[in-house]
């Protein structure tokens, strides 16, 4: 058996199914070269289906990136699968995925067809998707509540009908890694043609278990993983790609096994994806959480001091966190900001980093040191951002102990200067009063929460907002050493996102 696993990578279209982590195309494009940088295999670059904006993602993200395999998911439909054809065809490598359910509660109460009729819809689709181009992934959605003599039964159909990979998805997260294990070894020795395509397995996290699970099959005999950064995805979210790598990085004694990752990227990778989405890692998340890595007790200090491997199972280094290799000041020039920023993955035009340095001298006037975590907000909100209908120009704002707390905000409304003025009860309630009339946003605040970029007390504050309308759900993000301009970059931000949801209409029912 091969031992080689490949790393399936669906931050762009599980991940994005997240609760408010929509992303623009100009980010889905941004993010994909960061993944082909990592070295996954597969980018399911999203769902062409679903919306015109994810079949124009997919598109463009199959014309720009050449390594990486392009998957679009689609039903079992030809209509689905001509959508997938359409995004992916551009491609280096394209891939289509389709999938339909094969459990009993989802044929019964979902798709009312019968075990024979999903038989050959599978067959069906996996020939049509097979017409178009020869590398076809068929997945058994929750596969791991089906019958697993249904399973092996739809397997071989759909590799005798030209499946490459088939995937046993735990879509609800309900498996246990001893039972999921065995599922894969009895799915392995009872499809006859198994030595003819890859398994794969897809996890669902609902029970924590995602990566366990994961790496249970691969114990057992899989060879495909499919994985999202910082393991974001639909409800409790799928398995972290960081998590599935590192272990088998630090573990080859108990699973000899090579990925294609660059494990340095991992780091720089998590920190975009947090970047983009707006959802924040929890600081005690594995490998990439801003405690992974940090030693409190006196007794570990001690330890890693003497010796990391006491208590250091991996190098911080290893999945790119490289935070004193380089710290940049207000006397650094453009070649030196250009540098650290290829090193960090940000290959930018002559314009780009033009207006990266003028925004780079402006912070290193107001905080001493520089470091990466600060550049890859200036490159989020100065280049990935740029489309945007709403951008703040300024913000000025009164407030103390004896005034009524006041703001004034100058946006630009699509190119257009506006401003206003507007009390509230603090200083980011009147902030977000002026932004909210000068927008007209109706939108309720679900969350606020507020962090430190980096250590230290001229560090910029890191200001993460939710907001909902219409059902609509958006998360937002804003950095800024003065922490109500962050505020306001936050809201600003979150409400970008939920104009683009309102023009880029998914529809739900389709999200899978
Ligand atoms: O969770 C799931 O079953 C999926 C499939 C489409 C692979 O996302
Ligand atoms: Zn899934």
């Amino acid at each position: 058996m091969s031992d080689r696993v490949y790393i399936f990578d669906t931050t762009l279209r599980d991940g994005e199914q997240s609760p408010g982590a929509s992303m623009n195309t100009g980010e889905k494009l941004r993010l994909a070269t960061q993944l082909e940088k990592l070295g996954v295999d597969t980018i399911e670059a999203g769902f062409p289906a679903a919306s015109e904006g994810d079949f124009e993602a997919v598109s463009r993200i199959a014309g720009k990136i050449e390594r990486a395999e392009i998957a679009g998911l689609a039903r079992a439909s030809k209509s689905d699968i001509d959508k997938a054809w359409g995004a992916v065809q551009h491609a280096a490598k394209p891939k289509i995925h389709t999938f339909i359910a094969t459990s009993d509660i989802h044929l019964e109460y979902k798709l009312k067809m019968t075990r024979d009729q999903v038989l050959q819809a599978a067959i069906e689709a996996v020939r049509y998707a097979k017409s178009h181009t020869p590398t076809v992934e068929f997945s058994a959605e929750d596969g791991s509540r089906s019958d697993p003599d249904f399973l092996c039964k739809i397997f071989e159909a759909a590799i005798e009908a030209g499946a490459t990979v088939v995937n046993l998805p735990d879509t609800v997260g309900y498996a246990i890694p001893a039972e999921f294990s065995e599922l894969v070894k009895y799915v392995m020795a009872h499809t006859p043609n198994m030595g003819k395509a890859i398994l794969s397995v897809h996890c669902h996290n609902d029970l924590g278990l995602a990566t366990a699970n994961t790496l249970a099959a691969i114990h057992a005999g899989a060879r495909q993983a499919e994985v999202t950064i910082n393991g974001i995805g639909e409800r409790a979210g799928n398995t972290s790609l960081e998590e599935v790598v590192m272990t088998l990085h630090t573990r080859p004694n108990y699973l000899p096994m090579e990925t294609g990752i660059r494990t340095e990227h991992i780091y720089p990778s998590s920190r975009l994806v947090s970047m983009i989405t707006g959802m924040m890692v929890q600081p005690n998340k594995a490998i990439v959480g801003a405690n992974a890595f940090a030693h409190e007790a006196g007794i570990h200090q001690d330890g890693v001091l003497k010796n990391p491997m006491t208590y250091e199972i991996m190098k911080p280094e290893t999945v790119g966190l490289n935070r004193n290799i380089m710290v940049l000041g207000k006397h650094s020039g453009r070649h030196a900001l250009r540098d650290r920023l290829k090193e960090m993955g940000y290959d930018l035009s002559a314009e780009e980093l033009q207006l990266v340095f003028g925004k780079f001298k402006e912070l290193a006037d107001k905080k001493k040191h520089v470091v990466d975590e600060d550049l890859e907000v200036i490159v989020t909100e100065g280049i990935l951002r740029t489309s945007e209908v709403f951008k703040l120009e300024y913000i000025h704002v009164t407030c103390g102990s004896t005034v009524m707390p006041m703001a004034s905000v100058k946006l630009a409304i699509n190119g257009r200067s506006v401003k206003d003025a507007a009390y509230g009860n603090g200083p980011i309630d009147a902030a977000f009063n002026a932004i909210a009339e000068l927008t007209g946003a109706q939108s309720e605040l679900l969350r606020f929460s507020v962090s430190a970029l980096t250590g230290g007390t001229d560090a910029q504050g890191e200001v993460t907002v939710r907001l909902k309308e219409n059902g609509l759900m958006a998360l937002g993000k804003g950095a800024d050493p003065d922490i109500i301009t962050a505020s306001a970059k936050a809201y600003i931000n979150g409400l970008n996102r939920l104009e683009y949801l309102k023009t880029h209409p998914v529809e739900k029912a389709q999200h899978v």
